[in-house]
């Protein structure tokens, strides 16, 4: 696969160049840095565990609820609407506006621009394929009905439905784009049109995957077997994962190629917004199961027979969901400062010290037992750091 295709746009391809270089750089520096390769004597399940946090890049989620999904044509189109501010209702937004490829696909802030965006801090998009649920909250299903969302919201690109497929069908480069993608005119159904456009955004979007990182060039040495490769990793890094993996119980939320289960949980970052309080996943489910656009809806390109349906049918609105969040992705924190729903925490290093010190009494959610107050030792604190930093590029 070229990991660099023309149809990216120029920037996102200088990143993922300079990615890229700095891998190979670190690559270098690893024997150069002040403790000598060494390997920690891992268990056998401290092993498995390791081996179960990849591998890295992971396969492409199958999404039948999308029919352009991994086609070139849609991906091409797709790429250039997310950097077209012609999207917006006042032509000044775009989707890079906030999702910034030199940033990884977010914007640095603590909480986005514009009013409804703006009580949550803008995630990153890469690897944004791999999610079940997507936003903070769960709002929705899949990765298209997420990116019809801000075209929408009046926080967002405040456009219409009409309003916007008016702007397409009257745009002839934007309507031409449509034809290429989909291999026909614009239809004459304002929504059907609106929704395709989601499509090809998340086409696009489908294909930004994080690069290999030096934890996964660990995990794959351990996986062979191969003790003098894994020793190159990094000692502080390799005891901050023994501490991931045991006495943090992280990996319990954090699990998987992706780190993450993918699911929801409240770790006692207040939850206070000027208006109130954020519901969390509880107002995010309330939206997805009144939405048209979720997958047992009419847009679903696999129907009602959709295996990825099954999770929407199923879920119950209960009150522990009040106050949960999606547990993140760690990889490429680097990048993506300040943390948390709320962009409340601004370095890993205060994330860390927020699970060390962190107030049992703030956790409401009954399914939050795995955490407790860790009292870290500064060494311990550097150490899960150090880890934390190895899983980005
Ligand atoms: C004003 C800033 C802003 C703009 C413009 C914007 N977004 Fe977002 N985006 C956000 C914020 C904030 C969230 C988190 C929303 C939430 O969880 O409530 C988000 C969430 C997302 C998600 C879910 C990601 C995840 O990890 O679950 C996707 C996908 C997404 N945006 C795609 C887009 C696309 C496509 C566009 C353009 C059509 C766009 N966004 C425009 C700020 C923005
Ligand atoms: C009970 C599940 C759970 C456990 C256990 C857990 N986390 Fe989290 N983690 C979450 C959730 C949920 C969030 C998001 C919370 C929010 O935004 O309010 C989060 C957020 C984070 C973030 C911020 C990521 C970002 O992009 O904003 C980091 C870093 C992190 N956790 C690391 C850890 C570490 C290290 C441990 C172990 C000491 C750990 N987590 C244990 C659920 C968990």
């Amino acid at each position: 696969m070229n990991p660099h295709p023309s149809w990216m746009p120029p920037r996102w391809r200088a990143w993922a160049a300079a990615g890229a270089a700095a891998l190979s750089w670190a690559a270098l520096a690893a024997g150069t840095t002040a403790e000598p390769p060494s390997l920690l004597d891992f268990s056998a399940a401290e092993r498995a565990q390791i081996v179960a946090h990849g591998p890295w890049p992971p396969k492409p989620r199958a999404d039948g609820s999308n029919r352009v999904l991994g086609q070139t044509a849609a991906q091409a189109w797709g790429a250039s609407l997310f950097f077209d501010t012609r999207l917006s209702a006042n032509q000044r937004l775009s989707c890079a506006s906030c999702h910034q490829p030199n940033r990884a696909f977010q914007d640095g802030l603590t909480t986005a621009i514009g009013r409804t965006a703006g009580q949550r801090n803008t995630p990153g998009l890469l690897d944004v394929a791999q999610w079940r649920w997507l936003g903070w909250g769960g709002t929705h299903d899949s990765l298209w009905s997420a990116s019809l969302t801000p075209l929408l919201s009046d926080g967002e690109m405040q456009q219409t439905v009409p309003g916007l497929a008016e702007r397409v069908r009257n745009t002839p480069e934007l309507a031409a784009g449509y034809r290429e993608a989909f291999g026909q005119a614009p239809p004459t159904e304002d929504t059907a049109l609106v929704v395709d456009l989601a499509k090809a955004l998340a086409a696009y979007q489908a294909t930004l995957i994080s690069p290999r990182t030096s934890f996964d060039a660990f995990r794959d040495a351990l996986a062979r077997g191969d003790s003098a490769s894994a020793a190159h990793y990094s000692p502080a890094a390799q005891r901050g994962l023994r501490l991931f993996l045991g006495e943090g119980r992280c990996t319990v939320c954090h699990a998987g190629p992706n780190f993450s289960n993918g699911e929801f949980g409240d770790i006692g970052v207040p939850f206070f917004v000027p208006d109130g309080v954020d519901p969390g996943r509880y107002r995010g489910l309330q939206q997805l199961l009144a939405s048209p656009y979720n997958r047992l809806g009419a847009f679903n390109d696999a129907g009602a027979t959709d295996p990825g349906a099954v999770g929407t049918r199923h879920v119950i609105l209960e009150p522990r969901h009040f106050g949960e969040f999606r547990v993140p992705s760690l990889r490429q924190l680097v990048h993506t400062a300040p943390y948390m729903h709320n962009g409340s925490l601004p370095s890993i290093e205060t994330v860390v010290q927020h699970y060390s010190q962190l107030n049992e009494d703030r956790l409401h959610a009954d399914g939050e037992r795995i955490l407790r107050r860790l009292n870290l030792s500064d060494e311990q604190s550097a150490d899960l750091a150090a880890f934390l930093r190895s899983l980005s590029d």
